[in-house]
């Protein structure tokens, strides 16, 4: 199994590394098709990354996205979409051309066409070089909750009431949180040629531990990772807060 581990002091700290990564996949290969996600774990790597932009001037110009997931029915301009997010915070303090990135498009007349077009846009991309993932409480990746095939494509998935509440702070009421969303599979994700894997703080320490035992399981998504041959895990000490005490040493400063 070749996933690494990266332990590091702060959420301050896993965003830096992250970026660090990033910024080197974009400059070793600037037309890098970059796989991205969005919600609370990522923000800071997209802080960062706008911030080396300005001061360093790391160009995306050339550089070509797709998103993990969408929910079904919010408009682009919908300050709750996903494609929303992506602009606010990394898109618009880039220098990357938004017709260069891309999300579900949650308002497809035709879902399942809408999943068929994304499957083939990442073939036609020519893969996803770098995919960035957060993890669920529940070991999720993008929305593909526990249960789900590892062998799934790009599809509509039905979410959890845990993910919904887990969403609902950015929403006016657990009401308004989407119940349907259209999210790459894990078949999509594995297909990526290397995985970053992001996560921080207390409640994804139980996911955390149960991904690093080892067993590979589809009641755990996110241990699907288990199978591929390039995956970095960068965690903060809350995360790797179950993990035996032995193990959890900081090796980042
Ligand atoms: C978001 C996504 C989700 C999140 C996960 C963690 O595009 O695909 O799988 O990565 O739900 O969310 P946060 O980072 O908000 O804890």
């Amino acid at each position: 199994m070749a996933m690494k581990l990266l332990k590091v002091a702060d959420y301050a700290e896993m965003s830096r590394q992250a970026a660090d990564i990033i910024i080197k996949q974009v400059k070793e290969k600037p037309n890098a098709v970059l796989g991205l996600a969005t919600g609370s774990t990522v923000l800071g790597v997209y802080r960062e990354l706008a911030a080396d932009h300005r001061q360093h001037g790391t160009s995306y110009r050339l550089v070509r996205t797709v998103n993990l997931d969408e929910y079904v029915g919010l408009d682009p301009d919908h300050p709750n979409s996903y494609r929303y997010y992506m602009n606010q915070h990394l898109f618009a303090q880039l220098d990357i051309p938004l017709h260069e990135t891309h999300v579900p498009d949650g308002l497809a007349a035709d879902l399942d066409e809408e999943c068929r077009r994304y499957e083939r846009l990442i073939d036609e991309l020519g893969g996803i070089d770098l995919q960035l993932l957060g993890i669920g409480r529940n070991g999720h990746i993008g929305f593909n909750e526990p249960g789900t095939p590892f062998s799934t494509a790009t599809h509509v998935v039905e979410l959890t009431e845990l993910t919904r509440e887990a969403n609902a702070r950015f929403f006016p009421s657990l009401d308004d949180v989407p119940r349907y969303a259209i999210t790459m599979g894990i078949a999509t994700i594995l297909r990526s040629r290397r995985i970053v894997l992001l996560a921080s703080g207390e409640e994804k320490a139980d996911a955390m531990a149960r991904l690093l035992e080892g067993v590979v399981t589809p009641d755990l998504p996110a241990s699907a990772l288990h199978l591929h041959p390039d995956v970095t895990i960068i965690a903060d000490c809350e995360a790797l807060s179950l993990i035996p005490k032995e193990k959890r040493r900081v090796d980042a400063p």
